[in-house]
């Protein structure tokens, strides 16, 4: 790779997202990591995760997310904040609070930290142990974002939605407000990786999406009657939308992901792509972001094929999300069918059909899983 091979003018990323690792100890069906996690178990070490960050911070990256998996496995995060904050990142934990104790909250603190995020799986034990495979985490997460806030740190408490939650929205709202949260994101899920995999169980209906949404916009004038001040996040699912989100801010524009192995990756879900992907050891982040064949594949627009080639609001959305254009056409650089004016938009509609036959039993999900990763990537 060469700087020289740059064929246009390229901002620097703002975002390095850092996925620590693959391993987690929850097995929530709707992962986002690949579906073949199981095969990448060799992850970076101390001294080349501080490179990656070395480099990205030189390059003029300013936000830092560290995530995984469960980053908290690994033992060196708290080493990984402590150089992050020497070199002036701005830094966020995602983490789903299990593995999370007292003293590693101030280790952390003392480390630098700046954010910490917290995902929840519902609102009470038993729905949050039947989706995360385990009867401890609910309350151990619950335990955790307390012990976050009472440090004094902002926290993001984020909620995935699904069929299975998404009618509590009330109470998994409350439970935010009572925990302390400074900003709940009820983020619908996205459908790649294993929420892929078990979408027709996940989908919720567009009745349940609208409800929802007005339970979210009354607690939002509830609370500003309180006086409180608890930001309320509510990410429509792609498939009820007649437009694609401009994922990542378009494909190779500000986001940059650094996965658990040292693959460089323009976003987390770009494994599922048809494409090789460069590592850290191929050459320097500088020559992977602006002149490798893989950051350079999507961006601008001159890739894009009809109608998004001529479409008035290309510069917006960018031609919608690569990764779900692969995932439901099996061509990557297919408009993204959650478009209306994509030719393929019928298969949005014909999974939101399906989904609202299907019994969506929560024992039907396939939990993220080494063995059914094996399982996938094997057969
Ligand atoms: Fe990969 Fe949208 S998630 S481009």
């Amino acid at each position: 790779m060469s700087l020289a091979a740059s064929p246009q003018a390229i901002d620097p990323p703002l975002w390095l997202l850092a996925e620590l690792t693959y391993r987690c100890p929850l097995q929530c069906p709707y992962c986002s990591n690949p579906l073949d996690f199981a095969r990448y178990r060799e992850e970076l070490d101390t001294d080349a995760w501080i490179d990656v960050l070395r480099q990205a911070r030189a390059m003029g990256a300013v936000q830092l997310g560290f995530s995984g998996g469960e980053p908290l496995v690994r033992r060196d995060l708290e080493v990984l904040v402590a150089e992050a904050r020497r070199l002036g990142f701005y830094t966020n934990l995602i983490t789903s609070g299990v593995g999370l104790d007292g003293a590693r909250i101030e280790a952390l603190r003392e480390a630098g930290l700046d954010h910490i995020q917290i995902s929840l799986q519902a609102a009470d034990d038993e729905l949050a142990a039947a989706v995360a495979g385990s009867a401890k985490a609910h309350a151990a997460k619950l335990a955790m974002a307390r012990a976050v806030k009472a440090a004094g740190y902002p926290m993001v408490l984020n909620v995935v939605l699904h069929r299975h939650n998404i009618d509590d929205t009330d109470r998994l709202i409350a439970l935010c407000d009572e925990l302390g949260a400074d900003v709940v994101e009820l983020a619908s899920c996205q459908y790649y990786g294993w929420a892929k995999l078990n979408r027709a169980g996940l989908l919720p209906s567009r009745a349940q999406v609208e409800r929802a949404e007005a339970v979210t916009q009354r607690w939002r004038e509830r609370l500003a009657e309180r006086g409180r001040e608890m930001r309320l996040l509510f990410v429509v699912p792609d498939y009820f939308a007649e437009r694609p989100k401009a994922c990542m801010g378009g494909w190779g524009a500000i986001f940059m992901t650094v996965a658990p192995d040292g693959s460089v990756l323009p976003c987390h879900s770009a494994r599922e792509l048809p494409m090789a992907f460069p590592q850290v050891r191929d050459g320097s982040l500088e020559e992977i972001w602006y002149a490798s064949e893989a950051f350079n594949r999507f961006r601008g627009d001159a890739w894009m094929p009809e109608p998004c080639g001529s479409c008035s609001e290309r510069h917006q959305d960018h031609g919608g999300c690569r990764c779900q254009a692969f995932l439901l056409t099996g061509d990557p650089a297919a408009a993204d069918p959650v478009c209306s004016k994509s030719p393929r938009r019928e298969l949005i509609d014909r999974a939101v059909a399906e989904a609202a036959d299907s019994a969506g039993d929560i024992a039907t999900l396939v939990p993220r899983q080494a063995r059914h990763s094996r399982t996938f990537w094997r057969g």
